[in-house]
């Protein structure tokens, strides 16, 4: 099969790369850019551990291919600090010890991200519902949901 060239934003870099048609979006981020946040929990849209946003929508990466990216915007983990300074989601993560092995905790953050730009103020209902998709075998959710509430409340502070 010849490869697809793809020219695409990623963190706001304009980047480009050549894939196979069948390749996945996630295993050009893993293995052709050295993005390596995002994660393959299932493969199959399950577990949100390879979760990045495409043009501001959240998507399993796993579950879009490649060349689907090209001409848009792709948002990953790496994009979520600026520089040493960690997003307040990050921060509160850290700081509620809301991870344990770590593997699953891209993908939630870039998804609780996804919720925040979209409702600063969400009920810990909200959260929980939004954050349904992201599977952790770890932690037991609660303090994943306490970090997200208590950034979101640092945030909205501004
Ligand atoms: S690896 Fe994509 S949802 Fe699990
Ligand atoms: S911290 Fe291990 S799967 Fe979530």
């Amino acid at each position: 099969m010849s490869q697809v060239h793809v020219t695409a934003k990623i963190n706001g870099d304009t980047t480009e790369y050549l894939c196979e048609p069948d390749e996945t979006l996630l295993d050009v981020l893993r293995n052709r850019l050295g993005l390596t946040g995002a994660k393959e929990g299932c493969g199959t849209g399950d577990c949100g551990a390879c979760s990045v946003t495409l043009d501001g929508r959240l998507v399993c990466s796993c579950l879009v291919l490649g060349a689907e990216a090209n001409g848009r915007e792709v948002r990953t983990i790496e994009g979520m600090a600026h520089g040493e300074t960690l997003h307040p989601l990050q921060r509160k993560f850290l700081e509620h010890a809301a991870l344990q092995c770590g593997i699953c905790t891209p993908g939630f953050l870039v998804a609780a991200k996804a919720l925040l730009d979209k409702n600063p103020d969400p009920s810990e209902t909200e959260i929980r519902y939004w954050l349904a998709g992201n599977l952790c075998r770890c932690t037991g959710y609660d303090k994943i949901v306490r970090a997200v509430q208590d950034a979101a409340a640092e945030m909205r502070k501004g």
